[in-house]
């Protein structure tokens, strides 16, 4: 054990303790706040309140530590540590001075800031991260003497500032790195979905592992591999680190007892529960690998095969497919004929099952020519996508 995590934070406002609880916010892709917010209440997490790009609730240090190593749809968690107004550097420089950082970081421990804002006196996220930076580092040297160093690719403690109507929320981010790396993407292909996208995907169809699942246009195997884990129960979180482990008041104890909990409900997957298919044999190949790297060497089912061979096996299931939109793969021409396609294999292979169609392209998506049932909004980055539902009678 290092000579920091001998520390232990009793009293810094807003940080969870194993007594008392914090704020926090967990930052989500647009399109999937209600599912986020699901998942925290399924953690027994309470005041869960969803909002634009994320949820806030509050918990204690089990209950971040717990959202941290289950969410699967989340992109960070951040704990608040401080509130306030802020219009002008002087104010930023004041609020960001005014929170006791010594208890929270030492001067041999490295820090990053991370800033976002909207509709604020203060337009320059550079600026705000650099005068927040200043305002720690400041408070620190007077304290210790000395000032911790900044490491923006790998710091011990990632500080978040959010400027919002003048308001500013000061945040430590727990996740350190973001969600979506769970571990298992080895190497990316052209155009992945990102992780936290495609356990959206799978939590709004509302599959529960209970009937076959197909992808049949699987790339590296995203949507398996996220579905997978979801059947398997499987915590995303389970192959990784996390910003908290870097923390002075790091639990080490409650750490090991959660993941023993997590490790110990894992369960394996039926044969042909889930399968994936792709044109591109690269992708498939990367698809199978990063399977075997999530733990499921041998229970997903990967094919070679274009789509006009895919035919779905059993009477019921779910069929996702995550077509290329012209955006950043194909062209759009030849694209409207894969749309076509799309449609008239759900309509004569896919009778009984579900399918979902992943674009963001609703001009494609009429090529489809059949009727959704529902329609999803779901952000890819800045991209505006549909997740569409068609019963395939
Ligand atoms: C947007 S990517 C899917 C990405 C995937 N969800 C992932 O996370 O990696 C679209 C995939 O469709 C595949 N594809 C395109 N046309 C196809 C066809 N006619 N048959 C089968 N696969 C096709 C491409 O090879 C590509 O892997």
């Amino acid at each position: 054990m290092s000579e920091k995590q001998h520390i232990l934070i009793r009293s810094v406002p807003g940080v969870p303790s194993s007594r008392d609880s914090g704020a926090c916010f967990a930052a989500v892709p647009r399109g999937a706040e209600e599912i986020a917010a699901a998942e925290l209440q399924a953690l027994g997490i309470s005041s869960v309140q969803a909002g634009r790009g994320g949820v806030s609730f509050v918990a204690d240090r089990a209950g971040l530590y717990k959202a941290n190593l289950w969410l699967r749809t989340a992109s960070r968690v951040l704990v608040q540590v401080a509130v306030f107004p802020c219009a002008t550097p002087a104010e930023l420089y004041g609020g960001v001075h005014a929170i006791d950082w010594t208890a929270l970081i030492t001067p041999d421990m490295t820090l990053a800031v991370d800033c976002s804002l909207r509709d604020s006196a203060l337009t320059h996220s550079g600026f705000v991260a650099l005068k927040t930076k200043d305002a720690i580092v400041d408070r620190i040297r007077e304290a210790c003497g000395s000032r911790p160093n900044v490491d923006t690719a790998s710091p011990d403690v990632r500080i978040n500032v959010h400027l919002h109507k003048n308001i500013c929320t000061v945040s430590l981010d727990s996740s350190g790195d973001p969600l979506d790396r769970r571990g298992y993407r080895l190497e990316r292909n052209e155009a992945p979905l990102r992780e936290t996208l495609a356990a959206a995907v799978v939590a709004l169809t509302g599959w529960d592992g209970s009937i076959p699942l197909a992808d049949p246009m699987c790339g590296s195997g995203t949507i398996p591999i996220e579905a997978a884990l979801v059947a398997g129960r499987v915590a995303p979180g389970l192959q990784r680190s996390f910003g908290f482990q870097r923390w002075l008041d790091y639990d080490e104890l409650l750490w090991d007892r959660l993941l023993k909990e997590a490790e110990s409900g894992v369960r394996k997957l039926p044969v042909g529960l889930i399968t994936g298919c792709d044109q591109d044999s690269r992708a498939l190949a990367l698809a199978s690998r990063n399977a075997a790297k999530a733990g499921f060497e041998g229970q997903l089912h990967f094919f070679h095969a274009a789509l006009d061979a895919f035919q779905p096996v059993g009477d019921r299931g779910v069929v996702i497919l995550n077509p290329p939109y012209g955006k950043r793969l194909g062209d759009e021409e030849q694209l409207k004929e894969l749309y076509c396609q799309i449609g008239d294999i759900m309509k004569k292979r896919c009778r009984g099952w579900t399918g979902y169609v992943l674009t963001g392209n609703l001009e494609l998506a009429k090529y489809i020519g059949l009727k959704a049932s529902r329609r999803f909004v779901l952000f890819n980055g800045a991209i505006e996508c549909r997740l569409l539902k068609y019963e395939l009678y």
